[in-house]
Protein backbone atom coordinates (compact mmCIF):
# COMPACT_ATOMS: atom_id res chain seq x y z
CA UNK A 1 0.00 0.00 0.00
CA UNK A 2 1.69 3.72 -1.10
CA UNK A 3 2.39 6.07 1.58
CA UNK A 4 0.64 9.34 0.95
CA UNK A 5 0.84 11.61 3.68
CA UNK A 6 0.76 14.67 2.26
CA UNK A 7 1.86 16.72 -1.01
CA UNK A 8 5.77 15.86 -0.43
CA UNK A 9 5.02 12.31 0.62
CA UNK A 10 3.14 11.17 -2.31
CA UNK A 11 3.86 7.94 -3.18
CA UNK A 12 3.00 7.94 -6.91
CA UNK A 13 5.16 5.27 -7.96
CA UNK A 14 3.59 3.15 -5.07
CA UNK A 15 0.30 3.87 -5.94
CA UNK A 16 0.74 3.33 -10.22
CA UNK A 17 2.41 -0.30 -8.82
CA UNK A 18 -1.23 -1.04 -7.37
CA UNK A 19 -2.02 -1.10 -10.81
CA UNK A 20 -0.71 -4.21 -12.83
CA UNK A 21 -1.71 -2.52 -16.14
CA UNK A 22 1.23 -0.37 -15.85
CA UNK A 23 3.97 -3.09 -15.97
CA UNK A 24 2.14 -5.06 -18.55
CA UNK A 25 1.92 -2.12 -20.82
CA UNK A 26 5.48 -1.05 -20.18
CA UNK A 27 6.95 2.76 -20.68
CA UNK A 28 4.84 4.35 -23.54
CA UNK A 29 1.52 3.76 -22.09
CA UNK A 30 -0.39 7.29 -21.26
CA UNK A 31 -4.08 6.30 -20.45
CA UNK A 32 -6.05 9.16 -20.40
CA UNK A 33 -9.08 7.98 -21.29
CA UNK A 34 -10.52 6.93 -17.62
CA UNK A 35 -13.64 8.55 -17.81
CA UNK A 36 -14.71 5.64 -20.02
CA UNK A 37 -13.22 3.14 -18.10
CA UNK A 38 -10.20 3.37 -15.30
CA UNK A 39 -7.43 0.66 -14.91
CA UNK A 40 -8.16 -2.30 -12.56
CA UNK A 41 -6.46 -2.24 -9.13
CA UNK A 42 -4.34 -5.40 -7.85
CA UNK A 43 -7.25 -5.46 -5.16
CA UNK A 44 -9.82 -5.99 -7.33
CA UNK A 45 -8.45 -8.20 -9.94
CA UNK A 46 -7.14 -10.28 -6.63
CA UNK A 47 -10.78 -10.54 -5.54
CA UNK A 48 -11.76 -11.36 -8.72
CA UNK A 49 -9.35 -13.93 -9.75
CA UNK A 50 -9.82 -15.37 -6.38
CA UNK A 51 -13.67 -16.02 -6.59
CA UNK A 52 -13.64 -17.33 -9.95
CA UNK A 53 -10.81 -19.80 -9.32
CA UNK A 54 -11.20 -20.74 -5.86
CA UNK A 55 -14.22 -19.33 -4.15
CA UNK A 56 -17.08 -19.72 -6.88
CA UNK A 57 -20.36 -20.74 -6.14
CA UNK A 58 -23.91 -18.80 -6.46
CA UNK A 59 -24.55 -16.47 -3.69
CA UNK A 60 -28.45 -15.95 -1.81
CA UNK A 61 -29.01 -19.41 -2.89
CA UNK A 62 -26.97 -22.43 -1.41
CA UNK A 63 -26.71 -24.00 1.63
CA UNK A 64 -23.51 -25.76 1.47
CA UNK A 65 -20.14 -23.84 2.90
CA UNK A 66 -18.62 -23.18 -0.31
CA UNK A 67 -22.09 -21.63 -1.38
CA UNK A 68 -22.66 -19.58 2.21
CA UNK A 69 -18.87 -18.14 1.81
CA UNK A 70 -19.65 -16.68 -1.81
CA UNK A 71 -22.86 -14.80 -0.18
CA UNK A 72 -20.86 -13.73 2.72
CA UNK A 73 -18.55 -12.26 0.49
CA UNK A 74 -21.13 -10.97 -2.11
CA UNK A 75 -22.75 -9.34 1.07
CA UNK A 76 -19.39 -7.81 2.70
CA UNK A 77 -18.73 -6.51 -0.91
CA UNK A 78 -22.04 -4.63 -0.32
CA UNK A 79 -20.89 -3.02 2.99
CA UNK A 80 -17.67 -2.38 1.59
CA UNK A 81 -19.48 -0.06 -1.42
CA UNK A 82 -21.68 1.39 1.07
CA UNK A 83 -19.04 2.73 3.11
CA UNK A 84 -17.73 4.30 0.56
CA UNK A 85 -20.69 6.41 -0.96
CA UNK A 86 -21.65 6.99 3.12
CA UNK A 87 -24.94 4.94 2.86
CA UNK A 88 -26.25 4.59 6.30
CA UNK A 89 -26.49 0.67 5.68
CA UNK A 90 -25.82 -1.89 3.41
CA UNK A 91 -29.14 -2.87 2.11
CA UNK A 92 -29.63 0.85 0.55
CA UNK A 93 -27.17 -0.51 -2.30
CA UNK A 94 -28.74 -2.49 -5.45
CA UNK A 95 -25.61 -4.24 -7.29
CA UNK A 96 -26.42 -3.75 -10.76
CA UNK A 97 -24.18 -4.19 -13.93
CA UNK A 98 -23.01 -0.92 -14.09
CA UNK A 99 -24.56 3.13 -14.25
CA UNK A 100 -26.81 1.78 -17.44
CA UNK A 101 -28.61 -0.61 -15.97
CA UNK A 102 -28.64 1.80 -12.55
CA UNK A 103 -30.41 4.37 -14.26
CA UNK A 104 -32.68 2.06 -15.85
CA UNK A 105 -33.75 0.57 -12.85
CA UNK A 106 -34.28 3.99 -11.17
CA UNK A 107 -36.47 5.19 -14.12
CA UNK A 108 -38.54 2.03 -14.24
CA UNK A 109 -38.75 1.62 -10.22
CA UNK A 110 -39.85 5.75 -10.50
CA UNK A 111 -42.43 5.04 -13.00
CA UNK A 112 -44.81 4.03 -10.09
CA UNK A 113 -44.85 7.20 -8.80
CA UNK A 114 -45.90 9.30 -11.79
CA UNK A 115 -49.03 10.26 -13.63
CA UNK A 116 -50.14 11.98 -17.21
CA UNK A 117 -48.63 15.04 -17.74
CA UNK A 118 -46.00 15.35 -14.70
CA UNK A 119 -42.34 16.54 -15.38
CA UNK A 120 -38.67 14.36 -15.21
CA UNK A 121 -36.62 17.72 -14.90
CA UNK A 122 -33.40 16.58 -16.72
CA UNK A 123 -29.73 18.46 -17.32
CA UNK A 124 -28.06 18.96 -20.58
CA UNK A 125 -25.40 17.61 -19.52
CA UNK A 126 -26.40 14.35 -19.36
CA UNK A 127 -25.28 11.12 -20.80
CA UNK A 128 -27.36 9.38 -22.72
CA UNK A 129 -27.79 6.67 -20.00
CA UNK A 130 -29.19 9.67 -17.89
CA UNK A 131 -31.84 10.43 -21.18
CA UNK A 132 -32.97 7.66 -22.82
CA UNK A 133 -34.42 5.37 -19.79
CA UNK A 134 -36.75 8.44 -18.63
CA UNK A 135 -37.75 9.40 -21.86
CA UNK A 136 -38.94 5.74 -22.57
CA UNK A 137 -40.27 6.04 -18.60
CA UNK A 138 -42.21 9.30 -20.00
CA UNK A 139 -43.89 7.75 -22.98
CA UNK A 140 -44.86 4.72 -20.39
CA UNK A 141 -46.62 7.09 -18.14
CA UNK A 142 -47.32 9.70 -20.39
CA UNK A 143 -44.92 12.08 -18.60
CA UNK A 144 -43.30 15.14 -19.97
CA UNK A 145 -39.15 15.76 -20.18
CA UNK A 146 -37.70 19.29 -19.51
CA UNK A 147 -34.03 19.68 -18.71
CA UNK A 148 -32.12 23.01 -16.93
CA UNK A 149 -29.77 24.58 -20.16
CA UNK A 150 -26.24 25.45 -19.62
CA UNK A 151 -24.61 28.78 -18.97
CA UNK A 152 -22.07 30.02 -22.05
CA UNK A 153 -19.56 28.66 -19.69
CA UNK A 154 -20.56 25.04 -20.15
CA UNK A 155 -21.96 24.73 -16.56
CA UNK A 156 -25.57 24.51 -15.68
CA UNK A 157 -27.37 27.40 -15.60
CA UNK A 158 -29.26 26.70 -12.08
CA UNK A 159 -30.81 29.98 -11.91
CA UNK A 160 -33.28 28.78 -14.46
CA UNK A 161 -34.50 25.91 -11.47
CA UNK A 162 -37.26 28.65 -10.93
CA UNK A 163 -38.73 28.48 -13.98
CA UNK A 164 -38.76 25.06 -14.72
CA UNK A 165 -39.59 23.91 -11.30
CA UNK A 166 -43.39 22.82 -11.05
CA UNK A 167 -45.78 20.78 -8.43
CA UNK A 168 -45.82 18.87 -11.91
CA UNK A 169 -41.88 18.23 -10.82
CA UNK A 170 -41.61 14.14 -9.40
CA UNK A 171 -37.97 13.40 -10.65
CA UNK A 172 -35.00 15.34 -10.91
CA UNK A 173 -31.78 13.20 -12.38
CA UNK A 174 -28.58 14.99 -13.10
CA UNK A 175 -25.24 14.55 -13.30
CA UNK A 176 -22.72 14.63 -10.72
CA UNK A 177 -20.43 15.34 -12.98
CA UNK A 178 -19.93 15.83 -16.36
CA UNK A 179 -18.42 13.40 -18.59
CA UNK A 180 -17.22 15.64 -21.00
CA UNK A 181 -16.73 18.88 -19.37
CA UNK A 182 -15.76 17.46 -16.17
CA UNK A 183 -18.18 20.14 -14.25
CA UNK A 184 -19.17 18.97 -11.45
CA UNK A 185 -22.86 20.11 -10.22
CA UNK A 186 -23.66 21.65 -7.15
CA UNK A 187 -26.17 18.38 -5.70
CA UNK A 188 -27.08 20.34 -2.80
CA UNK A 189 -28.73 23.11 -4.80
CA UNK A 190 -31.00 20.41 -6.95
CA UNK A 191 -31.58 17.94 -3.65
CA UNK A 192 -33.22 21.54 -2.27
CA UNK A 193 -35.09 22.43 -5.37
CA UNK A 194 -36.25 18.44 -5.41
CA UNK A 195 -37.40 19.00 -1.70
CA UNK A 196 -39.27 22.44 -2.30
CA UNK A 197 -41.63 20.37 -5.13
CA UNK A 198 -41.49 17.14 -3.24
CA UNK A 199 -39.31 15.34 -6.25
CA UNK A 200 -36.82 12.38 -6.28
CA UNK A 201 -33.09 13.31 -6.82
CA UNK A 202 -31.69 10.97 -8.86
CA UNK A 203 -27.80 11.55 -9.41
CA UNK A 204 -25.42 9.89 -12.06
CA UNK A 205 -22.58 9.59 -9.98
CA UNK A 206 -20.11 7.62 -12.44
CA UNK A 207 -17.62 10.30 -13.32
CA UNK A 208 -17.55 11.38 -9.92
CA UNK A 209 -16.82 8.30 -7.77
CA UNK A 210 -13.59 7.76 -9.00
CA UNK A 211 -12.50 10.82 -7.26
CA UNK A 212 -12.56 9.86 -3.61
CA UNK A 213 -15.45 8.38 -1.15
CA UNK A 214 -18.58 10.19 -1.17
CA UNK A 215 -21.03 11.10 1.62
CA UNK A 216 -24.69 10.06 -0.42
CA UNK A 217 -26.88 11.71 2.93
CA UNK A 218 -24.54 14.76 2.77
CA UNK A 219 -25.15 14.97 -0.44
CA UNK A 220 -29.02 15.29 0.15
CA UNK A 221 -30.29 12.89 -3.73
CA UNK A 222 -32.53 9.82 -2.90
CA UNK A 223 -30.97 7.46 -5.74
CA UNK A 224 -26.98 7.58 -6.63
CA UNK A 225 -25.58 5.20 -9.13
CA UNK A 226 -22.37 4.13 -10.21
CA UNK A 227 -20.07 1.94 -12.18
CA UNK A 228 -17.30 -0.46 -10.90
CA UNK A 229 -14.65 -0.43 -14.10
CA UNK A 230 -14.62 3.27 -13.61
CA UNK A 231 -13.77 2.70 -9.96
CA UNK A 232 -11.04 0.38 -10.72
CA UNK A 233 -12.64 -2.53 -10.21
CA UNK A 234 -13.79 -4.85 -12.99
CA UNK A 235 -16.43 -4.60 -16.25
CA UNK A 236 -19.60 -5.89 -15.04
CA UNK A 237 -21.16 -4.62 -11.70
CA UNK A 238 -21.83 -1.03 -10.52
CA UNK A 239 -24.34 -0.32 -7.89
CA UNK A 240 -27.50 2.01 -7.03
CA UNK A 241 -27.83 3.39 -3.68
CA UNK A 242 -31.86 4.25 -2.58
CA UNK A 243 -32.79 5.46 0.24
CA UNK A 244 -33.74 3.24 2.54
CA UNK A 245 -37.54 4.40 3.13
CA UNK A 246 -37.91 5.12 -0.85
CA UNK A 247 -36.23 1.38 -1.52
CA UNK A 248 -39.25 0.23 0.45
CA UNK A 249 -42.17 1.44 -1.40
CA UNK A 250 -40.87 1.12 -5.07
CA UNK A 251 -41.93 -1.82 -6.98
CA UNK A 252 -39.02 -4.59 -8.51
CA UNK A 253 -37.58 -3.69 -11.99
CA UNK A 254 -36.72 -7.17 -13.31
CA UNK A 255 -38.48 -10.75 -12.17
CA UNK A 256 -36.71 -13.45 -11.72
CA UNK A 257 -35.33 -15.78 -8.95
CA UNK A 258 -34.01 -14.51 -5.73
CA UNK A 259 -36.35 -10.95 -5.81
CA UNK A 260 -39.17 -12.54 -4.99
CA UNK A 261 -40.98 -14.10 -1.21
CA UNK A 262 -43.47 -16.30 -2.69
CA UNK A 263 -44.68 -17.53 -6.24
CA UNK A 264 -47.29 -18.69 -7.63
CA UNK A 265 -48.52 -19.22 -11.22
CA UNK A 266 -50.99 -16.29 -10.85
CA UNK A 267 -49.22 -13.74 -8.85
CA UNK A 268 -45.91 -13.06 -6.67
CA UNK A 269 -44.92 -11.22 -3.61
CA UNK A 270 -41.35 -9.74 -3.61
CA UNK A 271 -38.21 -9.67 -1.54
CA UNK A 272 -37.26 -5.97 0.62
CA UNK A 273 -34.78 -4.10 -0.47
CA UNK A 274 -31.87 -4.73 -1.97
CA UNK A 275 -32.88 -7.99 -3.24
CA UNK A 276 -35.76 -6.91 -4.92
CA UNK A 277 -34.08 -5.39 -7.47
CA UNK A 278 -31.76 -8.04 -7.51
CA UNK A 279 -33.05 -10.83 -9.71
CA UNK A 280 -30.98 -13.59 -11.05
CA UNK A 281 -27.80 -14.28 -11.12
CA UNK A 282 -25.67 -11.48 -10.35
CA UNK A 283 -22.53 -10.47 -11.31
CA UNK A 284 -20.14 -11.92 -8.12
CA UNK A 285 -17.19 -12.10 -8.80
CA UNK A 286 -17.32 -8.10 -10.60
CA UNK A 287 -19.26 -7.31 -7.27
CA UNK A 288 -16.38 -8.97 -4.93
CA UNK A 289 -14.00 -6.97 -7.35
CA UNK A 290 -15.56 -3.59 -6.54
CA UNK A 291 -15.95 -4.05 -3.08
CA UNK A 292 -12.38 -4.84 -2.56
CA UNK A 293 -11.74 -1.38 -4.60
CA UNK A 294 -14.19 0.68 -2.81
CA UNK A 295 -12.46 -0.95 0.22
CA UNK A 296 -8.65 -0.29 -0.97
CA UNK A 297 -9.42 3.13 -2.15
CA UNK A 298 -11.77 4.36 1.18
CA UNK A 299 -7.82 3.53 2.54
CA UNK A 300 -6.06 6.49 0.41
CA UNK A 301 -4.99 10.14 1.24
CA UNK A 302 -7.45 11.65 -0.74
CA UNK A 303 -6.19 15.14 0.06
CA UNK A 304 -3.17 14.36 -1.29
CA UNK A 305 -4.57 12.64 -4.27
CA UNK A 306 -7.11 15.43 -5.39
CA UNK A 307 -3.76 17.77 -5.05
CA UNK A 308 -2.06 15.44 -7.69
CA UNK A 309 -5.09 15.54 -10.00
CA UNK A 310 -5.62 19.22 -9.68
CA UNK A 311 -1.71 19.96 -10.79
CA UNK A 312 -2.75 17.19 -13.64
CA UNK A 313 -5.39 19.15 -14.72
CA UNK A 314 -3.80 23.11 -14.20
CA UNK A 315 -1.12 21.52 -16.36
CA UNK A 316 -3.46 19.97 -18.83
CA UNK A 317 -5.33 23.10 -19.57
CA UNK A 318 -2.25 25.44 -19.79
CA UNK A 319 -1.09 23.18 -22.34
CA UNK A 320 -3.92 22.66 -24.02
CA UNK A 321 -4.59 26.72 -24.38
CA UNK A 322 -0.56 26.76 -25.49
CA UNK A 323 -1.38 25.00 -28.99
CA UNK A 324 -3.09 26.79 -31.65
CA UNK A 325 -6.04 25.58 -32.82
CA UNK A 326 -7.28 23.93 -30.26
CA UNK A 327 -10.36 24.96 -28.33
CA UNK A 328 -11.43 23.72 -25.01
CA UNK A 329 -15.29 23.19 -23.86
CA UNK A 330 -17.04 23.93 -20.84
CA UNK A 331 -15.68 25.86 -17.75
CA UNK A 332 -12.08 27.51 -18.47
CA UNK A 333 -10.67 26.63 -14.69
CA UNK A 334 -9.87 23.51 -12.29
CA UNK A 335 -12.77 25.06 -9.73
CA UNK A 336 -15.82 22.60 -9.13
CA UNK A 337 -14.26 20.38 -11.76
CA UNK A 338 -13.38 16.53 -12.36
CA UNK A 339 -9.56 16.29 -13.64
CA UNK A 340 -11.05 16.05 -17.34
CA UNK A 341 -11.14 18.05 -20.51
CA UNK A 342 -12.42 18.03 -24.12
CA UNK A 343 -11.51 19.80 -26.70
CA UNK A 344 -11.57 20.12 -30.87
CA UNK A 345 -8.90 20.83 -32.79
CA UNK A 346 -10.15 23.45 -35.91
CA UNK A 347 -9.95 21.62 -38.86
CA UNK A 348 -8.71 17.90 -37.46
CA UNK A 349 -11.96 15.42 -36.91
CA UNK A 350 -11.70 14.04 -33.08
CA UNK A 351 -11.53 10.49 -34.53
CA UNK A 352 -8.44 11.68 -36.12
CA UNK A 353 -6.76 13.04 -33.56
CA UNK A 354 -7.51 10.54 -31.17
CA UNK A 355 -5.74 7.83 -33.99
CA UNK A 356 -2.78 10.25 -34.60
CA UNK A 357 -2.38 10.24 -30.26
CA UNK A 358 -2.52 6.88 -30.12
CA UNK A 359 0.79 6.68 -32.57
CA UNK A 360 2.67 8.71 -29.49
CA UNK A 361 1.00 5.92 -27.09
CA UNK A 362 -1.69 8.20 -25.99
CA UNK A 363 -4.98 6.67 -25.09
CA UNK A 364 -7.73 9.30 -25.43
CA UNK A 365 -11.17 9.29 -26.60
CA UNK A 366 -13.00 11.12 -29.79
CA UNK A 367 -16.42 11.41 -30.52
CA UNK A 368 -19.77 12.49 -28.82
CA UNK A 369 -18.88 10.62 -25.80
CA UNK A 370 -23.13 9.70 -25.11
CA UNK A 371 -23.81 13.06 -25.22
CA UNK A 372 -25.09 14.43 -27.93
CA UNK A 373 -27.60 17.51 -26.73
CA UNK A 374 -24.44 18.57 -24.49
CA UNK A 375 -22.22 18.71 -27.64
CA UNK A 376 -25.16 19.94 -29.95
CA UNK A 377 -25.46 23.20 -26.91
CA UNK A 378 -21.88 23.53 -27.15
CA UNK A 379 -22.21 23.72 -30.70
CA UNK A 380 -19.95 20.99 -31.89
CA UNK A 381 -20.79 17.42 -33.31
CA UNK A 382 -17.91 15.47 -30.94
CA UNK A 383 -14.93 16.49 -29.28
CA UNK A 384 -11.23 14.89 -27.85
CA UNK A 385 -11.66 13.72 -24.92
CA UNK A 386 -8.82 13.31 -22.15
CA UNK A 387 -9.89 11.85 -18.66
CA UNK A 388 -7.20 12.07 -15.47
CA UNK A 389 -7.01 9.09 -12.92
CA UNK A 390 -5.32 9.17 -9.25
CA UNK A 391 -2.52 7.08 -10.90
CA UNK A 392 -1.83 9.11 -14.21
CA UNK A 393 1.79 11.08 -13.96
CA UNK A 394 3.66 14.35 -15.70
CA UNK A 395 5.27 12.49 -18.35
CA UNK A 396 0.90 11.26 -19.35
CA UNK A 397 0.86 15.27 -19.35
CA UNK A 398 3.92 16.34 -21.10
CA UNK A 399 2.77 12.97 -24.19
CA UNK A 400 -0.37 14.21 -24.64
CA UNK A 401 0.92 17.73 -24.85
CA UNK A 402 3.37 16.76 -27.23
CA UNK A 403 1.68 14.45 -29.57
CA UNK A 404 -1.05 17.03 -29.94
CA UNK A 405 1.41 20.13 -30.79
CA UNK A 406 2.89 17.09 -33.68
CA UNK A 407 -0.64 16.43 -34.72
CA UNK A 408 -1.49 20.33 -35.00
CA UNK A 409 1.46 21.17 -37.60
CA UNK A 410 1.06 17.77 -39.45
CA UNK A 411 -2.72 19.19 -39.82
CA UNK A 412 -3.78 22.04 -39.06
N1 LIG B 1 -19.68 6.73 -20.21
C1 LIG B 1 -18.34 6.48 -20.59
C2 LIG B 1 -17.71 7.70 -21.23
O1 LIG B 1 -18.12 8.79 -21.04
C3 LIG B 1 -18.22 5.28 -21.41
O2 LIG B 1 -16.74 7.55 -21.95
Amino acid sequence: MPTMAGRGDFDLAGLRGEFPIFAAQGPRFHYLDNAATGQICRAAAEALIDFETRARANVKRGVYRLADEATRAFEEARARIAGYIGAREAAEVVITSGTTHALNLAAHCLCARLRPGDEILLTTAEHHSNIVPWQLAGARVGATIRAIPLQTDGRLDLDRLADLLSARTRVIAATHCSNVTGAITDIGRLAEAARSVGAVLVVDGAQRAPHGPLDVQALGCDLYALSGHKLFAATGAGALWIRSDLAQELPPFLGGGEMIRRVSIESSTFAPPPHRFEAGTPPIGAALALGAAAAWLSGLDWEAIHAHEQRLLERLLAGLKAIPGVRLLGPEGTQARAPLVSFVVDGIHPHDVCQLLDTFGVCTRGGHHCAQPLHEALGVEASVRASIALYNDEADIEALLDGLEEVVRRLA
